[in-house]
């Protein structure tokens, strides 16, 4: 393949010391002639704050613009608590999210076999899991106004978010879903509250609107969020493609991957529209795990998050499938010879740190 772009932002936390193995990944793909990259790094979140006094700097997201794909590992962590709300760590995430214009937030759930038995759930109920949860990821109640914190006349003070969805916001999630619903088991369930807000209810029209006029084939069915976190925790096997709204598919998403083992486990990809002059379409990549502040600096953090990432970085916004299926492939076989990172760790047996999880997956890549 031919030069591609990249930006890795590791972020704050155990975002570096997983992106740390992610590149050797990386490193591995030159090394063996299966791809060239230029690849450029720079700060975000927390240390972006230390070193520029903003989140993300103007001249990060303009480079985020430009390459052909972002890899980001995870920001925030308890020394920044204090930061004014607006410059916060994670406002820098928000506003990568949204300059890119990255609306569809993939979140797959996949139970590998090796660790259907560190679910906490029963393995028969995870064994063979396979869930794609689509979240819109640039719009709702994260981006909705009118919001802030006002002070009311008699003194006391009112925090305000709104819940926000435009037709067009809605279709274009829609059609992803249903894309990789035709790809998958052919069935999309959407999830709102229908029955409390209005932006639920418009979600509901459109969502059912859009499968009759362009997805027929496509089964639909919907839920609300409520129900849908327990049918997770009940019966997690019968959902194919979820679709929706930014805050239900933020606590959705740490839901199926509890289900799948551990957080440390979950990648993403968040897609925005193609570009159809230049046939672009912007590529973000993150775990869907934050910095996790409890176990930075350790060593024992999971980077399978953040390399599975990377695997659906090639398969997305590189079009490189069989790379990214060899890269998922070493994942299951580390995991079957028991290389374990603390998160899952099988009682009774030895774990090993991120750096020789990311000795193992190096080891079956190199031994293809
Ligand atoms: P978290 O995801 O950082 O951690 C939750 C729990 O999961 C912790 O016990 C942590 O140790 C564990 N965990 C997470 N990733 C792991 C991994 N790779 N390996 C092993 N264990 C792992 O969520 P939190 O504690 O609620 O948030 C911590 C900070 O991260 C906050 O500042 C939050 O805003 C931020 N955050 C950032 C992102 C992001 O950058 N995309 C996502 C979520 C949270
Ligand atoms: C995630 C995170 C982010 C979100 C935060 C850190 C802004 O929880 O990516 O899941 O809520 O989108
Ligand atoms: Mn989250």
């Amino acid at each position: 393949t031919a030069n591609k772009t990249l930006l890795l932002l590791p972020g704050d936390g155990i975002g570096p010391e997983v992106m740390t193995q992610a590149k050797r990944v990386l490193n591995w793909l030159q090394a063996s002639g299966r791809a060239s990259f230029t690849i450029a790094e720079d700060l975000v979140g927390g240390a972006s704050i230390d070193a520029n006094g903003v989140p993300v700097t103007d001249a990060t997201v303009a480079k985020a613009k430009e390459v052909d794909a972002v890899l980001f590992g995870s920001v925030g962590g308890p020394k920044w608590d204090k930061v004014p709300f607006e410059i916060r760590p994670e406002a820098g995430l928000l506003r990568l999210r949204a300059e890119l214009q990255v609306f569809a937030n993939l979140r797959p759930a996949k139970v590998f076999d090796a660790l259907a038995d560190s679910s906490s759930l029963k393995p028969e109920l995870v064994r063979g899991l396979d869930i794609m949860i689509v979240r819109e990821c640039i719009g709702g109640i994260y981006f909705g106004e009118p919001r802030g914190i006002e002070t009311l006349p008699n003194g006391e003070q009112r925090g305000i978010n709104t819940e926000v969805y435009t037709t067009h916001e809605i279709q274009r999630v829609g059609r992803v879903a249903f894309d990789l619903a035709r790809k998958r088991q052919g069935r999309v369930c959407s999830v709102e509250k229908a029955n409390v807000m209005e932006a639920g209810l418009l979600w509901r029209q459109v969502m059912t609107k859009l499968q009759a006029e362009e997805f027929p084939d496509v089964q639909l069915s919907h839920m609300y969020a409520d129900n849908c976190a327990m049918q997770l925790a009940k019966n997690p096997k019968q959902f194919d493609v979820i679709v929706t709204g930014n805050l239900f598919g933020d606590i959705l998403s740490d839901l199926a991957a509890m289900l799948t083992g551990s957080l440390g486990l979950l990648p993403s990809a968040t897609l925005g529209a193609k570009d159809e002059a230049t046939g672009r379409r912007p590529g973000f990549y993150e775990p869907i795990h934050g910095s996790a502040p409890d176990i930075a600096g350790k060593g024992v953090a999971n980077p399978l998050a953040q390399i599975l990432s990377l695997a659906m970085l090639l398969r997305y916004s590189f079009d490189m499938q069989e790379d990214a299926a060899a890269i998922e492939a070493a994942v299951e076989r580390v995991l079957a010879k028991a290389g374990r990172t603390p998160d899952i760790a099988v009682p009774g047996r030895a774990t090993i740190s991120t750096s020789e999880m990311g000795d193992a997956l190096i080891a079956e890549l190199e031994a293809i």
